[in-house]
């Protein structure tokens, strides 16, 4: 591993990340064959999908985790077009379900569509990093969650959790502002806990209402509050 990464404000880190290639075990599955065709790619290419290979699912261990891109590109599409992120404020991971890290330039802009968000990711996990104008803008190494967090060296690590200590709004904020360097973590997977691993890497654990959230709405109420704690009192 090499040295520490220099200190951005806020990290947040997309973890458990429903997004992966095929996996091996279904590859030769008709669903997958035949949508692989479609895109004119070898199964082992494209990205695991429920929405095109629920079908394949049936064995696969997880399954009800797993195949869901379209959660990664809600939550991108939140976090990058943030007042955070515009203000450069905001450094974006995605750690995979495959133990990949996914870095995400703060400058990159996303395609809207899922289906071209799809073909991106696909294009990413080939080619490793997907530059504009000699500008990275996403890259892909293998490297765990645990690896990511240990070269990013937060003061403190926030994991976000229905089951965790209530805190939200402006309490949440202030909390998260007085923290030099901290990193925030959001599952971003449909359904189930998040891991036991993933819960022992969070110094705390936050529940920001009583109820499940979607990721995508997790993300947008943690950034919502730094905003409100951090932007809006130095304009
Ligand atoms: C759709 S949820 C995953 C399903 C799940 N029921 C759970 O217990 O986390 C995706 C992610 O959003 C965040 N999240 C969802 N509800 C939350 C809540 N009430 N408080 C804090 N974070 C929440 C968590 O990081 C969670 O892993």
């Amino acid at each position: 591993m090499n040295g520490a990464e220099p200190s951005p404000s806020i990290c947040l880190v997309l973890v458990e990340a429903a997004l992966e290639l095929v996996p091996p075990e279904c590859q030769a599955h008709p669903a997958v064959v035949r949508h692989a065709r479609r895109k004119g790619k070898d199964p082992s290419q494209i990205l695991l999908d429920r929405a095109y290979h629920h079908a394949a699912f049936r064995h696969l261990p997880d399954a009800y985790r797993r195949g869901r891109p379209d959660i990664i590109h809600f939550c991108l599409l939140e976090a990058l077009g943030s007042p955070l992120n515009l203000r450069g404020m905001l450094r974006v991971f995605v750690s995979t379900y495959d133990g990949f890290t996914i870095r995400v330039s703060p400058l990159a802009r996303l395609p809207r569509v899922y289906e071209r968000f799809n073909g991106l990711m696909e294009q990413l996990y080939a080619k490793r990093q997907i530059t504009a104008d000699r500008n990275e803008l996403l890259s892909i190494t293998a490297q765990s969650l645990r690896e990511l967090v240990a070269k990013l060296r937060p003061t403190r690590t926030y994991l976000f959790s229905e089951q965790g200590g209530p805190l939200a709004g402006p309490a949440l904020g202030r909390e998260l502002v007085s923290t030099p360097r901290p990193l925030l973590m959001v599952g971003a997977f449909p359904h189930g806990k998040l891991g036991k691993e993933t819960q022992g890497m969070a110094d705390r654990i936050i529940s920001l209402f009583g109820k499940p959230l979607e990721a995508w709405v997790a993300v947008s109420r943690v950034l919502c509050a730094v905003e409100d704690a951090m932007l809006w009192s130095s304009t």
